[in-house]
């Protein structure tokens, strides 16, 4: 069997050249019609600073920052955030899966997933929660990766390029 063309690792802190990186996937997958918190166009500032206050919560431990990392550079993350109320020590939410479109439909979005849930086990964490756009390219992934569905939140963010889009809740079980 071929050996996947990415590595994924756990960044303990972020630096230029690697916020530079993750802005590149992150505007790759707005300019690709991603909803991701960010509407069309997105400056290269825009997403950099985005990475910045993300980098300031890894150094704080507020969330996990993973990356996979191919021949060209950063092409794939995703976050785990656990900046949540202290009622909630538990669990974690999951955000910002992001693979750049060119390295797309090769497994690395299941790869990252599986990660993003073997270090929130490591952290002691037995519940992660996301939500994503409705009948999105996401969405069978989470499914066929065994996440518990929830429901349908109607309407609940914008397209890049405008439009409402549903939102869809998942959750999984970590423990056992
Ligand atoms: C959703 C997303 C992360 C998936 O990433 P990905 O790397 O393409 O994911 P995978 O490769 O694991 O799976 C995608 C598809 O490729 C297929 N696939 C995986 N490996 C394959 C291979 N070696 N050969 C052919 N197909 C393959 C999977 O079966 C899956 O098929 P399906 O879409 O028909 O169900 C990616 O599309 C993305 O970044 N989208 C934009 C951002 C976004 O919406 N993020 C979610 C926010 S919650």
């Amino acid at each position: 069997m071929n050996r996947p063309a990415w590595t994924i690792r756990r960044l303990p802190a972020v630096d230029e050249a690697q916020i530079d990186g993750l802005a590149g996937v992150l505007l790759d997958c707005v300019e690709g019609g991603a909803s991701v918190s960010f509407m069309h166009p997105l400056t290269r500032e825009r997403a950099a600073a985005f990475w910045r206050l993300v980098a300031e919560g890894v150094a704080a431990g507020r969330r996990a920052l993973l990356v996979a990392e191919d021949a060209h550079g950063i092409c794939g993350t995703v976050q785990l955030v656990f900046d949540l109320p202290e009622n909630q020590p538990h669990r974690a939410d999951l955000a910002k899966m992001l693979v750049h479109r060119r390295v797309r439909r090769q497994g690395l979005g299941a790869a990252l997933m599986r990660a993003a849930e073997t270090t929130a086990r490591e952290c002691g964490k037995t519940l992660l929660v996301l939500d994503t756009v409705t009948g999105g390219d996401a969405e069978r992934l989470y499914t066929r990766l065994g996440w518990s569905r929830v429901g349908v939140i109607p309407g609940y963010a914008l397209f890049p390029q405008g439009g409402y889009c549903s939102t869809t809740v998942f959750y999984r079980e970590l423990g056992g």
